[in-house]
């Protein structure tokens, strides 16, 4: 199985494959330009939570490697894109943690009086460094996770956490991968995800990629499944998971987990140690409101309501930790209590 990465730095540049083309066209793009690359963020070219804080680190390397001038320059650079690239998208923390991991990196070499060559190094190095790890935690992530996942399952996902949400593999998408790998005969059940269609356009574009076996459903039909006894695991990923165990996730997410509850099915969230916030609080939870145009549209190609009505567009969710059956990360499997098993998680 060949792993896509979705996101690179080559030649000083962010190369990205445009995820809004797909189901459609294959289109990588690339640019060393930060207000190019924080609007492919906003406008979801690149998008899921690792993948923008490994989009985002891998922007402070393209600035670091376009900047010839004194050291003062470069951190001034440095500054710039950083607070560009964090007014982008909200909810994600990966985001956030990413700049902050390279930025206090170059405050503290500037720090211990480092010279411009080695800060440009570091940056460079510490990014391709934030990648490389979100890879083989999602490898990890995928063994945890494969070891709750029985033979004969059909899982139910719902928005994209695979290869193309992360640097590559996958979150959710990794542990279905994995098993799938360990020859475990599993089926997927992925809902579309309205308004921009994630599952139905990338998830669905994934797994069939992959050969394994998945059935597309309109984000309604999911009660109706587990009445039914058509769904036998739930997994999703994260964008923000707090001290409390509450989970921010594609909105829809959290009316999946009440169904879950509901019947009996283990609701599963599988995320890496980097999406885990441990200070926000879940009343000051920032969930980002998108255009209402994206809810009035499909794929902004066909109004499917009168233009002049309002239209409201969170873009996530929150999950309570009373839904969450465990929580799957590259250090282990985390249960309830959840503000204790995550501690134990971060410490680890
Ligand atoms: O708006 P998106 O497409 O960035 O939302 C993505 C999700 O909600 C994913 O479930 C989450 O980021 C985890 S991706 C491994």
């Amino acid at each position: 199985m060949d792993i896509l990465m979705p996101v690179k730095f080559e030649d000083g540049k962010l190369v990205w494959l445009d995820v809004t083309r797909l189901p459609y066209e294959e289109v990588w793009v690339s640019s060393d330009d930060i207000e190019r690359i924080a609007r492919a963020i906003e406008r979801l070219e690149i998008r899921g939570a690792p993948a923008i804080g490994v989009a985002a680190a891998l922007a402070l390397a393209v600035v670091a490697s376009k900047s010839t001038g004194s050291r003062d320059d470069l951190l001034r650079n440095l500054e710039t894109a950083s607070q560009r690239l964090s007014r982008t998208r909200p909810t994600a923390v990966n985001l956030f943690w990413a700049l902050k991991r390279v930025m206090n990196g170059v405050y503290e070499l500037i720090g211990r009086g480092a010279s411009v060559d080695e800060i440009r190094s570091f940056v460079i190095q510490e990014a391709l460094r934030i990648q490389k790890e979100d890879l083989e935690a999602n490898m990890m992530i995928g063994k945890h996770g494969q070891e709750l996942i029985e033979d004969g399952d059909v899982i139910l996902t719902h928005c994209n956490t695979g290869s193309l949400a992360t640097s590559g593999f996958g979150t959710a998408l990794g542990v279905i991968r994995y098993a799938w790998m360990q020859g475990k005969r599993i089926r997927v059940i992925a809902t579309e995800t309205r308004p921009l269609l994630q599952g139905a356009r990338l998830t669905v574009w994934e797994l069939m990629r992959d050969g394994i076996p998945v059935k597309l459903v309109t984000d309604n039909a999911v009660g109706y499944l587990m009445y039914r006894g058509m769904v036998s695991k739930v997994i999703v990923g994260a964008d923000r998971i707090l001290r409390t165990g509450h989970v921010a996730n594609k909105i829809g997410t959290y009316m999946i987990a009440l169904a879950a509850k509901r019947h009996g099915i283990p609701f599963y969230v599988a995320a890496p140690t980097s999406t885990i916030d441990p200070e926000t609080r879940v009343e000051d939870l920032v969930i980002e409101e998108r255009n209402p145009e994206e809810v009035k549209n499909i794929l902004g190609r066909l109004l499917i309501t009168r233009q002049d009505v309002e239209a409201i567009n969170p873009a996530f969710d929150i999950t309570p930790p009373d839904l969450v059956s465990a929580i799957i990360t590259e250090k282990g499997i985390a249960r309830p209590p959840y503000e204790k098993s995550l501690q134990e998680i971060l410490k680890s």
